[in-house]
């Protein structure tokens, strides 16, 4: 039971709670061909949004992971398999989809090798071409196919910060920015977590894909819709709801991170699920503190990649330090100058540690690091209200 309404990885059916609001605006730019950006911090649950989204539309999609794409033919390679798959997706007459591409690249004058591998059609570009123009290609076939059948489709690209960080970025982001222009049928949503990067290629002025996309903002699920929803499955398995200080302390614990959220429920079911009764605050608190143990050394490893500045500065984040951290007050307390202070708060922001809320105030994003660190640093640092 907990495994399926609690997934440490995608949410999908059952599983998926609320994301209205979001769900909403992703479906009212699919239908306007809007193509569409999704950022958030990492295990907000963009993936889950996007997919749950495109099955329940019923469109046909694909989605290409470019986490593992170190150079550019390697995000060739993984545009070109979605293409392919896309075009597995629409085809009920693969032969004749072959002699359309086919046609459509010699018409282009491109050499491309167009052949089956097994039932699904397999695109393979001329040996050493360049991979930007490979993409453009591809992507531009895959419009006419679809075209061609007058059906819309939508190509998920995830990840897509990586193509940022490439030397070869401004050319592989003019050929998804051609590409997107130029298409009426085939639609582009992506995502991604690293916020800085992706700011960098959609809102900087010189770059290729600057206002080429409408963007949505992942913020974390509100209690309320997270209260009905664990409820309701909490009925199913108890025959009762759970008491109010139960859900306030996985609030509390999880800050309602997605990730956390369903990693704490997880543990709470697979150890209460055969009791008479729903798990109280107190059994709450015990398993995450056991998580917190369990994870103690990764949380380290994470903490040993920062300076020592940087390391204490989220320290004192976590321990409620959130507001004018280059003055003087703060200064003092880590023992740091106005400038190092703020390039590693730079730093910490860049690799989504911490986050800002509206007002501006700091906070660690991952409640698991926040808890390891009051813990590991106990006593380290006040917040600046209780000193
Ligand atoms: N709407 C939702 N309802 C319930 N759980 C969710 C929801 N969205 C995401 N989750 C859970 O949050 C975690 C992260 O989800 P997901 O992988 O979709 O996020 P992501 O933002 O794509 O993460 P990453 O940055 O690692 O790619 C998973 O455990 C998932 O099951
Ligand atoms: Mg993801």
């Amino acid at each position: 039971m907990n495994k399926e309404y609690f997934p440490l990885g995608i949410a999908k059916g059952n599983a998926f709670c609320n994301r209205v609001a979001e769900r909403q605006r992703l479906v009212k730019n699919i239908k306007a061909h809007q193509h569409t950006l999704i950022t958030s911090p990492r295990r907000y649950g963009k993936t889950s949004l996007v997919l749950f989204v495109l099955e329940k539309l019923g469109i046909p999609h694909a989605k290409v992971d470019l986490f593992v794409a170190l150079n550019a033919k390697a995000c060739e390679e993984q545009l070109i398999q979605g293409v392919q798959r896309l075009l597995g997706k629409i085809s009920t007459k693969p032969e004749r989809m072959l002699t359309q591409i086919r046609d459509y690249f010699s018409q282009a004058k491109k050499r491309w090798t167009i052949g089956f591998k097994g039932l699904h059609l397999e695109l393979t570009p001329e040996k050493d071409s360049d991979a930007a123009i490979n993409i453009m290609d591809a992507l531009l076939a895959l419009e006419s196919i679809l075209a061609k059948k007058r059906q819309r489709a939508v190509l998920f690209i995830d990840e897509f910060q990586e193509i940022g960080a490439l030397p070869s970025a401004k050319a592989l982001e003019g050929a998804i920015r051609h590409v997107a222009q130029e298409t009426r049928y085939l639609l582009l949503v992506f995502s991604g977590s690293n916020r800085h990067l992706l700011t960098y290629m959609f809102d900087d002025k010189s770059r290729p894909l600057y206002m080429l996309c409408e963007r949505i903002i992942l913020d974390r699920i509100d209690e309320a819709h997270y209260a009905d929803f664990i409820n309701k499955i909490a009925l199913k398995t108890w025959k009762r709801h759970f008491p109010d200080e139960t859900l306030s302390q996985i609030f509390t614990l999880t800050e309602r991170h997605p990730y956390y959220m369903n990693v704490l429920c997880n543990a709470l079911w697979k150890t209460h699920e055969d009791k008479a009764h729903p798990p109280d605050a107190q059994s709450v608190k015990k398993i995450w503190q056991e998580y917190i143990y369990t994870e103690r050394t990764r949380i380290s490893r994470e903490l040993s990649y920062l300076s020592f500045g940087q390391r204490k500065i989220l320290t004192a984040i976590a321990f409620g330090n959130a507001t004018e951290l280059t003055g003087k007050h703060f200064l003092q307390l880590v023992g740091l100058t106005g400038p190092s202070v703020i390039n590693a708060l730079e730093v910490l922001e860049n690799r989504d540690l911490v986050g800002r809320k509206e007002a501006g105030n700091y906070f660690i994003i991952d409640p698991l690091m926040k808890a390891a660190l009051l813990f590991f640093y106990q006593d380290s640092f006040k917040s600046s209200e209780e000193n």
